[in-house]
């Protein structure tokens, strides 16, 4: 059984990965408005992925027996009139943020010598090392080529090609696209 704080704490994450979840979703929608269907399917992904992630955390706290408080989720910022790059860059600083906050939780679990809970957040500790990195070079190259229309249907191609492979690994739960 985990503390009553850490139970609160891990509750509060579970709503941030919902949350994500949903910015995923929206940025999503963003994307197909503007008939990029290869960044609408990685942010889809995405979406499935943050999901995944917090059923984690509720199944981590069920088998610690707690009684999980489930609390509204933000809408996040619309995402009009964004560039592919500044959804990206968007997504970068949002990770960055995650990132953050698992940290912090490691912390807690940490000083509260609660092994369990420490263990259990080294999995979304290697995730966001992983997360960060690929958002980095996607980063990366929009700004290289992205500014340029070839090069921009050359990046959506390749995001479509990630998504599909991210959803095929069984990564994100149900599957994308069409
Ligand atoms: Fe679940 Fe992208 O953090």
């Amino acid at each position: 059984m985990i503390s009553n704080e850490m139970a609160s704490t891990i509750e509060q994450q579970f709503n941030m990965e919902l949350y994500s979840a949903y910015f995923y979703l929206s940025l999503s929608s963003s994307a197909e408005n503007l008939s990029l269907k290869g960044a609408s399917e990685w942010f889809m992904t995405k979406h499935f992925e943050e999901q995944a992630h917090a059923m984690k955390m509720y199944r981590y706290l069920k088998d610690q027996g707690v009684d999980v408080k489930l609390h509204s989720v933000d809408a996040p910022p619309s995402p009009e009139a964004m560039t592919v790059l500044q959804m990206m860059e968007a997504t970068l600083e949002h990770e960055c943020k995650v990132t953050a906050s698992i940290n912090n939780i490691v912390d807690q679990a940490l000083s509260e010598k609660d092994h369990a809970t420490n263990i259990f957040l080294q999995w979304f500790v290697t995730e966001q090392i992983e997360e960060e990195a690929t958002v980095g070079e996607i980063l990366g190259r929009l700004r290289l080529f992205g500014d340029r229309p070839e090069g921009l249907l050359m990046i959506d191609t390749e995001l479509g090609t990630a998504a599909t492979k991210m959803a095929a690994s069984g990564a994100t739960g149900p599957t994308v696209g069409n």
